[in-house]
This record gives C-alpha cells, sequence and structure tokens, in this order.
C-alpha cells in the first residue's frame, strides 16, 4: 500500500497531447509554485502546472484538496502568498478581479451564482456589465442564445424558477458574454441528473470547439477526465500527478486512489 504522502507519482507533464496543435505555444495559463490560503493556514502548497492555450483541463481531487482555492487564485479571490499565476506571459499578482475580467479570464462558480428574481434575460445581460458598448451587448446577447436555446425560451421567467440544470446553462451564457478566452469551471455537473448531466458537458464541448481554453474542476472525475484533453490531480494542496486526460484516466494507481477503482 503506498502512502498516499509519498512523492508525486509523476511530474506534471506539460505534454504534447494528441491532435492539440498548439501544445509547443507557451500557456495560456501557469501556476507556479502557487501557495495560498485563508486567515487560518495555506491550502495550496506550492501548485505548478501549465493550462496549455485551446487545452480543456480537467482537475480532480477528493473534497477539501484545494480546487475551488485554486480557481479562486485565477479570478483573484485569493492571492497566492508565494508563488503566481501568470496568464498569457503576464503575472496576475497585481491584477484586481476586474482586471481579470478584462482580459478575458470568466470564472463560472462552485454554488450557483444567478439572480433568483432577475429574469433570465437580465442575468445574461449581467454578464457584459463591463462592456461600454451596449449595441456589442445586444449582439452578444444574439450570438448566446443561438448556442443556448434556453435562454430564448425562458428569457422572461425568474432565473429561480430554472431547474438546476438550466440554471447551470444560463451561468454558461452569462460567461460568454464577454467573450472569454479562458473559461474556468467549477463543478459545473454538481446536483445535475445524468441526462442533464450530458447536456451540461456537451454545451462546454462547444464552448471549447469554439476555441475557447477551459480549465475545469470535476467531483465527477472520470467524465471530467473523458472530455479533457488534459489532467490534474490535486490532493491536499499539491499535484499528485498531471498528463494527458487519457493517461489520468488510464493511470492504474490514480484509477484505485482517485477515481474509484481501476477504469
Ligand atoms: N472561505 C474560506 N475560509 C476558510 N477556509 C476555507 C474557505 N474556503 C475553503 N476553505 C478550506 O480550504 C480547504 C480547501 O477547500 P476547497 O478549495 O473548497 O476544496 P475543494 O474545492 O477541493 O473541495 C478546505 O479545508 C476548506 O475548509
Ligand atoms: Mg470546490
Amino acid at each position: 500500500m503506498t502512502s498516499p504522502s509519498a512523492e508525486p507519482l509523476a511530474a506534471p507533464q506539460p505534454a504534447g497531447a494528441p491532435g492539440a496543435a498548439a501544445a509547443a505555444a507557451a500557456p495560456m495559463l501557469r501556476f507556479s509554485g502557487v501557495v495560498a490560503g485563508y486567515g487560518g493556514g495555506d491550502v495550496l502548497h506550492g501548485v505548478s502546472f501549465d493550462v496549455p492555450e485551446a487545452s480543456l483541463t480537467c482537475v480532480v481531487g477528493p473534497n477539501g484538496a484545494g480546487k475551488s482555492t485554486l480557481l479562486a487564485t485565477v479570478s483573484g479571490i485569493v492571492r497566492p502568498r508565494l508563488g503566481d499565476v501568470v496568464f498569457r506571459g503576464e503575472s496576475m499578482k497585481s491584477l484586481s478581479p476586474r482586471e481579470r475580467l478584462q482580459r478575458g479570464i470568466v470564472l463560472v462558480p462552485q454554488n450557483h451564482s444567478l439572480f433568483r428574481e432577475m429574469t433570465v434575460r437580465e442575468n445574461v445581460m449581467m454578464g457584459a456589465f463591463l462592456l461600454r458598448d451596449r449595441a456589442l451587448a445586444h449582439r452578444r446577447y444574439e450570438e448566446v442564445v443561438e448556442l443556448f436555446p434556453i435562454v430564448a425560451e425562458r428569457a422572461k421567467d425568474k432565473a429561480g424558477a430554472l431547474s438546476g440544470g438550466q440554471q447551470r446553462l444560463v451561468e454558461f451564457a452569462r460567461c460568454l458574454m464577454l467573450d472569454p478566452a479562458l473559461v474556468v469551471l467549477d463543478e459545473p455537473s454538481m446536483g445535475l441528473d445524468p441526462r442533464t448531466l450530458r447536456v451540461v458537458f456537451a454545451t462546454m464541448r462547444k464552448m471549447h470547439g469554439q476555441g475557447r481554453t477551459i480549465l475545469l474542476v470535476e467531483q465527477n472525475a472520470r467524465a471530467g477526465l473523458r472530455r479533457s484533453t488534459h489532467g490534474i490531480v490535486l490532493e491536499n494542496g499539491r499535484v499528485r500527478f498531471g498528463g494527458t486526460g487519457r493517461e489520468v484516466l488510464e493511470h492504474p494507481e490514480i484509477g484505485a486512489l482517485f477515481l474509484g477503482g481501476a477504469a
């Protein structure tokens, strides 16, 4: 039996993913020795890995591993105490959450974040609050509606009247209003039935197919990794393993320890 505190099984590699033409390019996002946490202490103990341009990178790991905290260092809610998060070669140390949005980094949080008493349309339009150009915001809305028919169908309904899966899709729609380069998703499948989960994942893949880079956190590890180009296993605030989605899925020890048995 291997001790869970053993050395990482393998160094996370900026792997040349099959078919990822951009793999050789500089990463879109780089975590470099990130140490971060809350008042009481550190949650992340030196996290380093790359999110390649145009990848769909999935972070998995047990509850409390620090996955949401990791994403908070991307949106700027949590600041690394040591190390750095670098976006397209630029250190984000001094960037506010708003400046990160302006650079095209948008997070869809783990807990539902719509304004329940506002309509679906109003919620989606809120995604464009940083855009000064209202005509552009309206054009974007029309584009987003094409990808998300639910937004058109339920435009005038209060967001709180929608099912959990429908709300998730509206949150995706809202995040696209800024035409983000990097979409960060924290457990989008949480609480969804299998059929709705497939719709949410299919929509995520469409966003990826539009050329966006996606950083995904999934409790539903196998389902997330199967749809991802790259995978990272986080445990106790440390990277245990990194590789292509398939390498993570097919790794026997990772499968046994983190994915509920071998593939
Ligand atoms: N706002 C917070 N204040 C203090 N501690 C927190 C806060 N959010 C999370 N934590 C703690 O940080 C650790 C990692 O949490 P989190 O990043 O949410 O893990 P995961 O998303 O992998 O389940 C947990 O021990 C959790 O209790
Ligand atoms: Mg979490």
